[in-house]
């Protein structure tokens, strides 16, 4: 772990330049709006190490999967979000030299992400071989406004020499993805032309026929005054630039402004892309960069209105979150329900940029207080989207009905291919289940039951049926071989957290029919008759949920993680020495799996998500049993925790737990942010915030606060939208002040107390 990030509330910022961080820095000043992201690559060459990165949301590639030891029942591919054509890249030469900062002296090098404005910028001077010193200054971001548009201003000054600086602006789509199971290249070319001023490249996927055009345009200033220039025209395979030589002298400013439109063939039809591409970038080029960064900065400005977390007395903290807050709204903008969020967003290659249970499980609740209902509504869609592919999948595994999602898919096919996890890692169908419980819960909406949530429930629900058994000695259902949320444990019988979701499943699905057929009978009837549902089928659930096996140790007073649990040596995490640590980089898998120790919460999962059935003495005894038994090397692990202990009051282990979580990739604790941040585990930081210290909770459609200040910061504030209010919640001294920036009223509950709040009110309450 290597600090070299400043801090700074708004900006992250890396002084100086050390080609050893440089990727890791790729990772983290990657820009994106939803619809394209962006690794924080040079637009200049670079010969250096680096990873490069520019992806289009949705445009991924089958790769053939490569196993050892085929197993019936293993996808056919491993999806990858592709990196798709180069649309940053502007090469600069003087006097036919590259610039290139492997081969240069980098002096005064600043990069920074504009948080609040949404733009990523560097500077430096650069002394090249020959002795030619020059000042680079540029930036560029994705538009949120405009989902298609890519813009860059790129300024250039010599500052000890006259030369000529040739200035290629160009589009380049012979890229390839470093996880390439095969070492191939994933693009066709079918379409490029190099013209005076703009150049157009449309390449397309070898197999799913994805095409992807980038249409580009670009105008060069010389000391603000915008020059015509003779263009030499290059095109290459799945390239075309401009290739520009104008003659500068020492002090004089060349300035590039490039203007791209990335559109792809899952917006557009296939015979209109180049038109299309034209069409969006046509107007942003004529608004300029100056107008397309204003409205960048207006729109992010409003994102932040209603996602900002301030903390006072803790910058770190402060930078921190809100780096967190602005990867996951640089990932997902929610109005194309056929997208969802990859481990590590646009940021890296890594998981394939594939969906996990993380959406669910992680993703969900900062959605649901950050953004409009449908927006969260949409990440649930896409999995009813996918209930037909689910049902094949648990065909194609021998069930004879239900459904089993899968634990990472880009369509809704299985495209993971370890067994344990694969076949076994099945808990991922609870949390989308609990997914539809928690957006029903938190707003309101009970049409998403009759709509879609019903269907998913049901067949989810067969499922479970048909993958417990019953042991007739013992009169239980068991569940047997499975691999629980801590992977560091397969094929493990009776996993309680799997057993108690699945079970937990039943129950809410037979809720939910229980309030159809009251609410909504004629729609009761018309699903009932679609999923032609059984009476024995309901009745069997019944029958299941009294009669789950759930291991527990009555001496002890806690759920066992698994059968057997107990008959593990039980050392704390805390005896082991530190060289052991992290695991997974020291041990054998085979030392792992026998040991004790816990990747991430697990039982604590299961009193996490099912809190108000679980109190305080139960979850406080769980806590302390597994707490320090558990080594967190999962990302998604310190939150959890951190929540918990925020409940039971371990105010110090709620915050070393969030410090974990924090500043994970801004500091590289896992030390691989190389690969791309941690996007799904940043949604757990911010649950630390606002449900741990903020202590969030929605009980009978009544939003409960109850909230505390970590002892380092002195306050702290965030905003959250509940049923169609937004409230601004400020917590600082023995206070917490509410205030309603709309003028819808809500029902409140502080620190226990009840209160009302009117439309633009704001109301006092003690904190704890
Ligand atoms: C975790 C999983 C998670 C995946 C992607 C793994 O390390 O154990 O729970 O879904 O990463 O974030």
């Amino acid at each position: 772990m290597k600090q070299y990030l400043k801090l700074d509330e708004w900006s992250i910022i890396e002084e100086g330049f050390d080609p050893h961080t440089h990727e890791i820095s790729e990772s983290v000043f990657s820009i994106g709006n939803g619809f394209m992201g962006q690794r924080a690559n040079f637009e200049e060459a670079y010969s250096g190490s680096s990873l490069q990165g520019s992806y289009m949301a949705g445009v991924y590639y089958p790769d053939k999967t490569r196993v050892g030891w085929w197993k019936n029942g293993y996808p056919e591919y491993f999806a990858k979000l592709l990196n798709s054509t180069n649309w940053i890249g502007i090469d600069i030469e003087f006097d036919g030299t590259p610039l290139d900062l492997a081969k240069c002296t980098v002096k005064d090098f600043v990069r920074e992400l504009n948080m609040k404005e949404g733009f990523l910028s560097r500077r430096f001077t650069a002394v090249m071989e020959d002795g030619k010193e020059l000042k680079v200054e540029a930036i560029r971001f994705v538009s949120i406004v405009r989902h298609e548009i890519g813009a860059i201003r790129y300024a250039v000054t010599p500052l000890n020499f006259n030369s000529e600086i040739t200035i290629t602006p160009y589009l380049d789509g012979d890229v390839k993805n470093k996880d390439s199971n095969y070492d191939e290249k994933f693009w066709l070319e079918v379409f490029k032309e190099a013209a005076h001023g703009s150049a157009a490249v449309t390449v397309k996927t070898k197999k799913l026929d994805f095409h992807v055009t980038s249409v580009m345009s670009y105008t060069i200033l010389k000391n603000g005054e915008k020059l015509e220039l003779q263009a030499e025209l290059v095109e290459k395979e799945k390239y075309a630039g401009n290739r520009v030589s104008v003659p500068v002298s020492e002090g004089e400013t060349v300035t590039t402004y490039k203007y791209v439109a990335n559109v792809t063939s899952r917006n557009h039809g296939l015979g209109e892309l180049v038109e299309a591409a034209r069409a969006v970038l046509e107007p942003a080029a004529e608004a300029s960069f100056e107008q397309l960064l204003k409205e960048q900065a207006d729109a992010w400005g409003d994102k932040w209105k209603e996602s900002d977390i301030v903390i006072e007395g803790d910058v770190a903290a402060q930078q921190a979150i809100r780096f967190n807050i602005f990867q996951l709204n640089q990932t997902y903008s929610g109005e194309d329900d056929r997208l969802n969020i990859g481990p590590k967003g646009f940021t890296g290659e890594k998981y394939g940029g594939s969906t996990y249970w993380d959406t669910e499980a992680y993703c969900l609740p900062f959605y649901l207080s950050t953004a409009d209902a449908s927006i969260s509504r949409n990440l649930l869609i896409y999995r009813y989207k996918h209930l037909e592919k689910a049902k094949e999948n648990a065909r194609k595994l021998g069930f004879t009905k239900g459904a089993l999602y899968p634990m990472v898919t880009m369509n809704g096919e299985e495209c993971h291919n370890e067994w344990e996890i694969t076949f076994e890692e099945i808990h991922r169908n609870g949390a989308i289940a609990y997914a539809i419980y928690n957006y029903v819960n938190y707003t309101g909406d009970f049409s998403y039951l009759g709509q879609y949530g019903l269907e998913v429930l049901v067949e989810i629900s067969r499922f479970w049926e048909e993958r417990v058994n019953y042991v007739a000695a013992k009169d239980q259902y068991m569940m047997l071989g499975v691999t629980g949320p801590n992977e560091y444990e397969n094929n493990v019988n009776n996993n309680w957290y799997t057993n108690r979701i699945a079970s937990w499943t039943m129950e809410y699905t037979l809720d939910v029919l229980e309030y159809l057929k009251e609410n909504e009978n004629a729609r009761y009837e018309e699903l009932t008759a679609k999923l032609a549902l059984q009476e024995a089928e309901t009745t069997k659930w019944q029958d299941i949920i009294g009669k789950m096996y759930y291991p527990l140790d009555e001496e002890l007073g806690v759920f066992l993680q698994q059968d057997g649990f107990l008959d593990k040596e039980l050392v704390p995490v805390r005896e082991l020495d530190p060289v052991h640590l992290p695991l997974n980089q020291n041990w054998s898998w085979d030392r792992i799996l026998r040991s004790v120790y816990i990747k991430q919460a697990d039982v604590l999962q299961g009193l996490f998500f099912l809190g108000d059935q679980y109190d305080l003495a139960t979850k406080k005894r769980n806590f302390d049993f597994y707490e320090p038994f558990t080594v967190h090397e999962s990302s998604l692990s310190p939150c959890v925790h951190s929540i918990l202990a925020c409940e039971l009051g371990y105010q110090e282990k709620a915050y070393e737990m969030y410090l974990r979580t924090a500043r994970l990739d801004l500091d590289n604790y896992n030390n691989d942010t190389e690969d791309g941040c941690h996007t799904t585990s940043m949604a757990g930081t911010w649950m630390s915030v606002v449900h741990g210290f903020g202590g969030l909770r929605v009980k009978d459609g009544v939003l409960h606060l109850n909230p505390f200040i970590p002892g380092h910061w002195s306050s702290f504030s965030f905003k959250v939208m509940f049923r169609g209010s937004r409230l601004k919640v400020s917590v600082k001294g023995n206070e917490t002040i509410i205030v309603n920036e709309t003028e819808t009223p809500a029902l409140l509950n502080v620190s226990g107390k009840e209160f009302s709040i009117d439309g633009f009110g704001e109301i006092t309450a003690a904190a704890k």
